[in-house]
């Protein structure tokens, strides 16, 4: 029986209309004096509910046949008691000791041949059939010891699925490989005929001689590489639904998710995922340098796009620093709560951390925490408890939903592997970076947009930006031209609609599936050296790629022009008028800055305007509705204190200025409320 759940089962005398809010807890890292105190704060800071147990296996099943939950017995009843819910990992993570001594065979292999070792985590091998058996063994235990405990809110498939064993090269991957390589092709001609063997000599007899691409004298097969990504997200995913299955097995009426890794981590398509689960959960931590507020509202816009405008589930972010970057820096109180509420601002009803206590020993004893090693009377403490009354002062908004915008930018992750494989023209092609470009200009723009996955209805929006989308299946580009011949605007770029499915360039001159569409002919790729820019002759300038594109289409025109370089003259930029629509083509990496003189000529036609309440682009604009209500959040993008006008709004967060206008202190977030 399948559940209906979509979202936590709140435990009965919980407000089941509050915001999730909390950590990771993980009280097996300290005694039992600690726990009182533990859950003393949590209630002072208003925590609802924690995940538990996600690293526990060790301290769960001590052998084979010894289990030991009496201490998780007590957590849950402590926990329960003080009326906060929890989220139950299933404690499969990271496999214990005994086990890996047991089967070493479950540890997973890199390309070089090389076995990882235990002693860190996640070292198990996606497509092991022995360390499933375990895994679903505990996954049974857990359900049957708590499947009725009062707190028990949300399963947690495992952890991060992904994070670090993705890519297995071992002999169970390559078996599970070839399964599922005959799947998609049926016989090995057609695998040769989708993998293109006829080149260096790599025509395959029987599937069992296929392998995953280990490392290799020089460039492995591309389509390989390309499937055995596929195949590797694939066989995660099928992994997630064997725990689900379990849990929905035991436990149909509580609601299962697993934390994505939006847009850190690429070896997952989320897309494809996003319907395993009941809800959609992330996790998210600042890891670019330059514009982290832009990757943060990117990831948290994309993670609500999965969930189609559905509440969803922060699962983990920090507090101040982490501890895996080379250098880790703080974050202050004002962004802390920046942060959190930009992730509400797109759809978020939980909003958690990683983690509850500071660790005092182990690998992760520096990354910041709830409460931190110099305990409560700390600014980042204090921040905890003030965010945990933002979010009950808020509560009215849990249960609404996104509302969508007018344009769209398109992530697909089977362009982003593909255009990212080696032997290419330029391996500078960086897709994030290319995609946050785009949504950082939009951004400054003052214009709101949502971040879709490729597959998502496009029709309702007005302009769909579609960088580097690469990987352009027929299907794929016939949807883009009903979509211009509805009057919609499409943008592109170099390096889009150049290969089918199978990794084999569209023959006929670039951007092939797409060259009608954009009116438009190229015949050669001019990428351009990391040191090397063109000038444009709007004032700007193109990086990393250059093209010398043709005008095929009467009804297409230059609208920027290459100005200097081999190039100069011929355009740069190029749009198709068909109908009411438009395609428009960009041949270069224009960076923010070129992007953003373009917009205009992008946004103009389709009638698009900024916000009103953007501040020319100081501040971000993002809409939560209930039907009746509209929820306007208001980030403050800047280091600089910013005033929005409001009109009939009511102020429902933040401060109203002597002008009766929301007064923004740097980085900060208001909400505003007015009728849907
Ligand atoms: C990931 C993991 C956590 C922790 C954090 C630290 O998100 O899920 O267990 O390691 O990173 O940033």
């Amino acid at each position: 029986m399948a559940t209906d759940a979509r979202w936590i089962r709140w435990p009965a005398g919980q407000d089941h209309a509050q915001f999730g809010y909390g950590a990771d807890y993980n009280p097996e890292q300290w005694p039992r004096e600690t726990w009182a105190e533990d859950v003393r704060l949590m209630r002072e800071a208003g925590v609802t509910i924690v995940t538990v147990g996600v690293f526990s296996w060790a301290r769960l099943q001590l052998a084979p046949d010894t289990w030991d939950f009496a201490w998780l017995d007590e957590v849950m009843d402590l926990l329960h008691a003080n009326g906060i819910a929890v989220d139950l990992a299933t404690a499969t993570a990271s496999p214990p000791p005994w086990l890996t001594t047991l089967h070493p065979e479950i540890l997973p292999v890199t390309a070089d041949g090389v076995t990882l070792s235990p002693g860190s985590r996640q070292h198990w091998r996606p497509a092991s059939p022995v360390f499933r058996r375990y895994a679903l063994a505990l996954v049974e235990a857990m359900a049957a010891r708590y499947g009725e405990h009062p707190a028990l809110a949300a399963w947690h498939v495992s952890n991060e699925l992904g994070c670090h064993n993705v890519h297995d090269y071992s002999d169970d991957a390559a078996h599970a490989f070839r399964d599922w390589l005959r799947e998609r092709y049926g016989t090995v001609a057609e695998l040769n005929r989708a993998w293109g063997t006829a080149f260096w000599s790599q025509a395959y007899s029987d599937f069992a001689e296929v392998l995953p691409p280990r490392r290799a004298a020089t460039h492995p097969n591309p389509t390989q590489q390309l499937d055995f990504k596929r195949f590797s997200s694939w066989v995660l995913q099928d992994y997630l639904r064997a725990e689900r299955d379990v849990l929905r097995r035991l436990t149909p009426d509580v609601p299962v998710t697993t934390n994505f890794m939006l847009i850190g981590h690429n070896g997952m398509d989320y897309a494809a995922w996003a319907d395993d689960v009941d809800f959609v959960a992330n996790d998210h931590y600042r890891l670019v340098v330059e514009r982290p507020e832009d990757d943060l509202s990117l990831a948290a816009n994309l993670t609500s796009n999965l969930a189609e405008g559905r509440p969803w589930f922060l699962m983990e972010h920090a507090t101040s620093a982490v501890n895996w970057a080379e250098i880790n820096p703080v974050k202050s109180p004002a962004d802390l709560l920046h942060d959190a509420l930009v992730h509400v601002g797109h759809g978020a009803d939980a909003v958690c951390y990683f983690q509850w206590r500071q660790s005092r020993a182990g690998a992760e004893k520096y990354h910041s925490a709830m409460v931190p090693h110099a305990g409560a009377d700390t600014d980042t403490y204090r921040a905890v408890v003030q965010l945990g009354g933002l979010l009950r002062d808020l509560r009215q908004v849990v249960g609404s939903r996104r509302a969508p915008a007018r344009v769209a930018i398109v992530v697909d992750w089977e362009s982003w592997w593909a255009v990212e494989l080696d032997s290419h023209p330029s391996s500078h092609v960086d897709y994030r970076r290319e995609v946050l470009e785009w949504y950082g200009a939009l951004l400054d723009a003052g214009v709101r947009v949502d971040v879709v996955p490729v597959r998502a209805e496009l029709s309702g929006y007005d302009v769909v930006v579609a960088p580097l989308l690469y990987l352009m299946p027929g299907a794929l580009a016939e949807r883009l031209r009903a979509f211009v011949a509805r009057g919609g605007h499409l943008v592109t770029t170099y390096f889009s609609g150049i290969v089918d499915t199978h990794d084999h360039v569209h023959l006929g001159g670039y951007p092939g599936a797409l060259r009608d569409l954009l009116g438009i002919r190229v015949a050669e790729f001019m990428p351009l050296l990391a040191d090397q820019q063109v000038e444009l002759d709007n004032g700007t300038r193109g990086t990393l790629w250059s093209e010398p594109v043709e005008i095929t289409d009467p009804a297409a025109k230059a609208v920027v022009c290459y100005a200097s370089g081999l190039l100069a003259g011929r355009p740069a930029v190029t749009r198709c008028q068909q109908g009411s629509g438009s395609a428009t083509y960009v041949s270069t990496r224009l960076g923010i800055e070129g992007i953003a003189a373009l917009l205009p000529e992008i946004l103009g036609p389709a009638g698009v305007d900024a916000e009103p309440t953007s501040a020319d682009g100081k501040v971000e604009t993002m809409v939560r509705t209930d039907g009746t209500t509209e929820y306007v959040f208001l980030a403050n993008r800047t280091a600089d204190a910013v005033e929005v006008p409001v009109g009939e709004e009511r102020v429902l967060l933040g401060e109203v200025s002597a002008r009766g206008g929301l007064a923004l202190a740097p980085h900060g977030v208001g909400v505003l409320v007015r009728p849907a």
